[in-house]
C-alpha cells in the first residue's frame, strides 16, 4: 500500500508509458494515462483460487452437515450420502489448512504486498488516512476513488478481521473436530485438545465452527461487491489483478 493518491512509478515497475497522440483530427489529445505495476504473485493468485475452490466446498458441504438432507431410503452404506458430504468436508478443510500455512510462509518470502493480508499498519499516518479517503469513496461521499498499488486500507482490514482471523479458527476448530473421530491417541488430538479449554465441550465447537461459516460468507459477499465494484468503477484494475498479478492504471 503506497500514500493516498500517490502511486509508485518506478522504470522497473512500468509495463506501458503514455504518450500523446496525433489524432486523425490533426489534435493531439492526452491518451488516458495506463501503466502497470506487478502486485500479486504467482503464488498468491494460485493461493486465492485454490482457497476460494475449498471455501466453496466447505459453505456446501458443512452447511449439510450441519442441516443434512432428508435420509433416503435403503441401506446407508450402499449409498454413503452423508459419507461423501463430510469425505468433501474433510478433505477439503486438510487442503485449505496446508494451503493457509504454505500462503504464511509465502508472506515471509514473497514480496511486500505478500505481507498486506497478515498485517494491519493502524500505526501509519498514511495508512489511517488511506482508509478514511477509501470510506468516503465506499460510502459515496468523493467522487474520485484514491488509488493504491497493493490492498487498500478498508480491504486490508475486512480482509484481516473477515478472512484471516475466521479462517484461523475454522481451521483450528475443524481440526478439534475431526480429531475427536481420531481419538484420543491421535496427533492431531495432541494437536488441537487445547481448544477445549476455551470451549464448553465439542457440541460449543460445533456451534462456533457454525458460526464461523456464517462470517466467512459474510465476507465473501462483500469482497464480491468490492471486487467487481472497483474493477468498474474506480481507476485501477482489480480481478484482472488476481489473474494475471498486474495492476493496471487509469
Ligand atoms: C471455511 C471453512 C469451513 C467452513 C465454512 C466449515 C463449515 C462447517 C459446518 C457448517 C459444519 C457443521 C457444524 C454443525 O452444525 O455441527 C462443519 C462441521 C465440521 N467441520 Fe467444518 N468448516 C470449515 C473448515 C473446516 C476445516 C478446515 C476442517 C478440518 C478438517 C473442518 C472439519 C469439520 C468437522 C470434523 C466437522 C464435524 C463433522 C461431523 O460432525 O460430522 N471444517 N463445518
Ligand atoms: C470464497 C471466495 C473468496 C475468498 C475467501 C477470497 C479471499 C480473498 C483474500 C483473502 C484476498 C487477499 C489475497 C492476498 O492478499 O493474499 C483476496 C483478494 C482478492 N480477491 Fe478474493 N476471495 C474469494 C473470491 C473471489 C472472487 C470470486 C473474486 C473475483 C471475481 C475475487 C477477487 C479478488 C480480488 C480482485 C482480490 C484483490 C483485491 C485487492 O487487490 O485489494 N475473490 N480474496
Amino acid at each position: 500500500m503506497t500514500d493516498v493518491g500517490q502511486i509508485q512509478d518506478t522504470p522497473q515497475h512500468r509495463k506501458s508509458a503514455a504518450p500523446l497522440d496525433l489524432f486523425a483530427d490533426g489534435e493531439q489529445h492526452e491518451r488516458e494515462a495506463q501503466f502497470a505495476i506487478y502486485v500479486y504473485q504467482s503464488p498468491i493468485r494460485a493461493w486465492h483460487w485454490l482457497n476460494m475452490f475449498c471455501i466453496i466446498i466447505l459453505c456446501f458441504s458443512g452447511y449439510l452437515i450441519g442441516s443434512p438432507l432428508p435420509t433416503l431410503s435403503g441401506e446407508a452404506s450402499d449409498h454413503y450420502m452423508m459419507g461423501y458430504i463430510r469425505f468433501a468436508h474433510f478433505a477439503a478443510g486438510q487442503t485449505m489448512a496446508v494451503l493457509f500455512i504454505g500462503r504464511i510462509l509465502f508472506a515471509i518470502t514473497g514480496n511486500k504486498y505478500a505481507k498486506e493480508l497478515f498485517s494491519l499498519p493502524v500505526y501509519k499516518k498514511n495508512w489511517r488516512e488511506g482508509f478514511v479517503e477509501q470510506m468516503k469513496w465506499y460510502l459515496f461521499a468523493n467522487n474520485q476513488a484514491p488509488q493504491f498499488v497493493g490492498h487498500n486500507p478498508v480491504a486490508q482490514m475486512i480482509m484481516f478481521f473477515g478472512f484471516v482471523l475466521p479462517a484461523i479458527f475454522m481451521i483450528l476448530s475443524g481440526l478439534a473436530l475431526y480429531a475427536e473421530g481420531q481419538g484420543m491417541g491421535h496427533w492431531m488430538y495432541a494437536f488441537t485438545n487445547f481448544m477445549l479449554l476455551f470451549f464448553d465441550g465439542t457440541l460449543s465447537i460445533h456451534v462456533y465452527h457454525h458460526l464461523g461459516m456464517w462470517v466467512i460468507i459474510c465476507f465473501v459477499m462483500l469482497h464480491l461487491y468490492a471486487a467487481f465494484r472497483e474493477e468498474i468503477v474506480s481507476r485501477q484494475s482489480m480481478i484482472s489483478t488476481m489473474i494475471s498479478g498486474w495492476r493496471m492504471f487509469k
